[in-house]
Parts: C-alpha cells; sequence; structure tokens
C-alpha cells in the first residue's frame, strides 16, 4: 500500500504545520483549506490543475493530517489561531482562498478579517449559520446523528472510541467509494482515541441553533463581510449536497457579488473526491481570468 508522500512541516506556535505545496512561486498565492476529518490530501487530484497558474499552498489543519497535535482543545478559535501563526510564517500576504467544510469557516473569518488579503475565493460545502436544526441536513437520520455527536458520552464514544467520522462520515459522505489505499491516508493520523479527538470537536462547533454562541456570532459576522464583499467568488455545488442543498447554493450565488455558480452534478459532502478535475480545471481558470484582468487594467 502506498501512503501518502511525507509533506514538510513548519514551527508554529507550540506545534508544527504540515503543508502540500506546488506551482511556481512567483506567481499568485492559492490557498487551499479542507475540513473534517481530511487534509490537503483531499487536494491531492486538483491542485496539480492550478499549478501552472498559481502557487498552491495547502496546509493540513492543527491536529489533522502530518500536522502536530498539541493539547489544545482544538475550537474554531483554536484553528484560527494555528491558521493565521501557518500564513505568518509562509510570507503569505495575499491569497485566492479555495475551501471547502470548515476550511470555508476559516477562509470567510479570515476574508473578514483581512478584506485586502483575499484575491478570490472558491468554495463549497461551506459552513454558515443555521437558524434551526430542522435547517441542518436534508436527511432526518443523519440529522439525529449530529445530535449524539454533540450529545456528551454519545458523541465522544462514536467518535473518539469508534472513529466514525473517518471510518463512518467521510466514506459515506463521498459518492464514490474511496479505495484502501486513500482510506490508509486519512486513517493514519486517528489511530488512537486521543488523537481524534479534532475530529469530535469540529461537529460541536457547528453554528446551529444559535450553539455554541461563539462560532455562531463569529459566522453570522462572517457572512455579514461575505456579503457585502466585492471579490470574485466560484461557488461548488453538488446534488444532493450534505450540509448545502443545490437550493441553497443557488440563493447564494444570487445574492452575492460576482459569485459564479458550478453544478458538479452528484455529490454529497467531500466534493473534492468526486469531481477533482473539474474543480481544480475550474478555479484554475478563474484564477487567469483574474489576473489577466488585473494586468490589462494595470497596462
Ligand atoms: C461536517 O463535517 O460538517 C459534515 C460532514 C459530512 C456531512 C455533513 C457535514
Amino acid at each position: 500500500m502506498r501512503p501518502d508522500i511525507s509533506l514538510p512541516r513548519i514551527p508554529v506556535l507550540d506545534s508544527e504545520m504540515a503543508y502540500r505545496e506546488a506551482g511556481r512561486t512567483d506567481g499568485p498565492v492559492a490557498l487551499f483549506l479542507h475540513g473534517n476529518p481530511t487534509s490537503s490530501y483531499i487536494w491531492r487530484n486538483i491542485i496539480p490543475h492550478v499549478a501552472d497558474v498559481a502557487h498552491c499552498v495547502a496546509p493540513d489543519l492543527i491536529g489533522f493530517g502530518q500536522s502536530g497535535k498539541p493539547d489544545i482543545a482544538y475550537r474554531f478559535e483554536d484553528h484560527v489561531r494555528y491558521l493565521d501563526g501557518f500564513i505568518a510564517k509562509m510570507g503569505i500576504g495575499s491569497a485566492y482562498l479555495v475551501a471547502q467544510d470548515w476550511g470555508s469557516g476559516l477562509a470567510f473569518h479570515l476574508a473578514a478579517r483581512r478584506p485586502d488579503f483575499a484575491r478570490g475565493l472558491a468554495f463549497m460545502e461551506f459552513i454558515r449559520p443555521i437558524p434551526t436544526w430542522d435547517e441542518f441536513l436534508q436527511d432526518s437520520a443523519e440529522r439525529e446523528i449530529f445530535r449524539k455527536f454533540r450529545t456528551p458520552g454519545e458523541g465522544e464514544a462514536l467518535i473518539l472510541r469508534d472513529n466514525i467520522f473517518v471510518e463512518g462520515v467521510l466514506p459515506g459522505a463521498t459518492a464514490r467509494q474511496l479505495n484502501e489505499e486513500e482510506m490508509a491516508v486519512y486513517r493514519a493520523p486517528f489511530s488512537t482515541e486521543a488523537s481524534r479527538r479534532p475530529t469530535w470537536r469540529f461537529p460541536n462547533e457547528l453554528p446551529i441553533a444559535g450553539e455554541p454562541a461563539d462560532v455562531y456570532a463569529t459566522m453570522e459576522k462572517a457572512h455579514e463581510a461575505l456579503a457585502l464583499s466585492h471579490y470574485p467568488k466560484l461557488l461548488f455545488t453538488g446534488d444532493p449536497g450534505a450540509l448545502i442543498p443545490p437550493a441553497v447554493a443557488e440563493d447564494y450565488a444570487r445574492r452575492l457579488h460576482d459569485c459564479r455558480l458550478v453544478k458538479l452534478g452528484s455529490g454529497l459532502h467531500y466534493l473534492q473526491e468526486d469531481h477533482p478535475e473539474i474543480i481544480g480545471e475550474t478555479v484554475a481558470e478563474f484564477i487567469a481570468e483574474i489576473e489577466a484582468r488585473k494586468s490589462r487594467r494595470m497596462s
């Protein structure tokens, strides 16, 4: 079985963060941000398409992939601190943000705090404040599983003991069957109960029905900033999707400034595993067009 390549790591705060890198270092940066329970590995078949037009940088979030696992709570605010540290250490001053799941929450929050940082945003299956539990996921059985993830005792048993986010949620929310080699890479960071804590925390941070209050408020603010922003956007949607059904994606694309909707066809939550070529090619075109427009304006 071929494992993933060994990634470079840099010191960040009290730990280390790993990252995947490709492309021309004289180009604009494309910063790829993954979600739960994946890693930069989820971008492996997308990055080669984008590498012709951008300097691709894909960190493993702290606690995920080949990054360190410091003894922290792995709350959203912790990911913000470590990602900010990573961006500073890498000397990235602006970037095209390419994000899914919690990577999108981090991208929205980053763009809201640093409006000049975002050259553009490509996003999918994203995090948004969800006013009621009935609006969270379309399938009531799946909704109940996420309620259990947030129930003290039950959530820990399912995610820490049984490793459900890796063994159940990831393959269950990918339309094709992930092969053994791919599952081995996704499993590798989570071999012990303690190592799985980051995958338990994220579903407990989802902003649903006002809870957790701090994350809910942060995401409300980030979405207000997103709604007012004018940087170019690309929104990918799968059918039926998971967090973002097609109708919600269409509504967002209509309301946001300069947002193009790309319908990928059948897909659930981990759209990068099902549609890497089209995502990669479309992100590359998106970046090339914006950069060409910019250089025409400057000449
Ligand atoms: C999540 O990580 O938020 C998620 C994963 C799979 C399906 C729906 C949501």
